[in-house]
């Protein structure tokens, strides 16, 4: 299995733009991290594994929950966003879980067999090229009765806060070569029959989606323009233009001006998301 694309992704520009923008991620997903972990049932856990974990902001609310007497690992191939997270470790309230880093594949890095009652992401495991075998390693890496709980985002066309964007940009930029729904990114878990079979062949039972509709604050305490020009740097749209001379990605932000103006309110752009919220467990 080969992660490689996805390591040089997240330890080059994207990376660095992700490590560079925690807070304001944080922030943007404070409603759905406190949703996940609600859902999750976390407390009673005793080891958990985060797994993408980023910038850690949800490593270290996991930890909170889960209490003193246990621990957190969090794993992630970024170095920027380990960074981030490592730095995080010192806000850790009294009376919270240990937690810690490692650099890693989550998809291969040889953790010892049942060393997990919790296999916990929040957004951080839709981007393996090889997912079944993904899942089934991480599957045998959980204690008997041990569970697994992660959102990932429903389709780009039930997310306007990324279709906009997208359509807007594709006025001016050719399409992906070659648009496969299941490619590693934000939107391969959208499909809800896709998960259950990922996750039924790797050994999983007890499979649950829930979906999680609400609205989210992007691009917080910026001006209409500044937020247009944000919420590009997220999502497909952000991989598209990656390459992008300024001034074909300045007509795109026109054109995604023509079209968000009616979500911007109180100085941010106030969106609809659609989200999954997975649960399994380990027979
Ligand atoms: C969308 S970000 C989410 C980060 C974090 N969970 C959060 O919610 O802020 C996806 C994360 O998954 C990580 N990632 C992607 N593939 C990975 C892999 N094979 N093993 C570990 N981490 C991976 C990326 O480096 C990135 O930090």
């Amino acid at each position: 299995m080969n992660n490689q694309e996805q390591i040089d992704y997240w330890n080059g520009d994207a990376g660095k733009r992700w490590a560079r923008d925690d807070a304001i991620m944080e922030r943007l997903l404070r409603p759905v991290t406190g949703a996940l972990l609600d859902h999750a049932r976390v407390e009673g856990c005793r080891s958990a594994l985060d797994i993408g974990c980023g910038g850690g902001s949800q490593s270290l609310l996991l930890a909170e929950r889960i209490g003193e007497a246990g621990s957190v690992l969090g794993v992630d191939i970024s170095g920027p966003m380990l960074e981030v997270a490592e730095a995080k470790t010192r806000q850790l309230p009294p009376g919270s879980a240990e937690v810690t880093f490692l650099q890693a594949d989550a998809a291969t890095q040889p953790f010892e067999p049942g060393s997990f009652d919790l296999l916990f992401s929040r957004f951080g495991v839709m981007f393996f090229d090889d997912p079944a075998a993904a899942f089934g390693a991480l599957q045998a890496t959980l204690q008997p009765g041990g569970r697994l709980a992660f959102c990932c985002w429903q389709s780009l066309k039930e997310n306007a806060w990324s279709l906009l964007p997208f359509q807007a940009a594709l006025k001016h930029v050719p399409p992906p070569e070659k648009p496969d729904p299941h490619a590693p990114g934000p939107f391969a878990f959208a499909d809800p029959e896709r998960v259950r079979s990922i996750l039924d062949a790797a050994g999983f039972a007890d499979i649950h989606l829930e979906s999680f509709n609400s609205t989210l604050r992007f691009s917080e305490s910026a001006t209409f323009a500044e937020s247009v020009r944000g919420l590009a740097e997220i999502g497909p749209i952000a991989r598209l233009l990656a390459d992008q001379p300024q001034d074909v990605r300045e007509q795109v932000f026109l054109s995604m001006e023509e079209v968000m103006a009616p979500y911007f309110t109180e100085g941010a752009l106030v969106m609809p998301v659609a989200i999954w919220f997975v649960t399994a467990r380990r027979d």
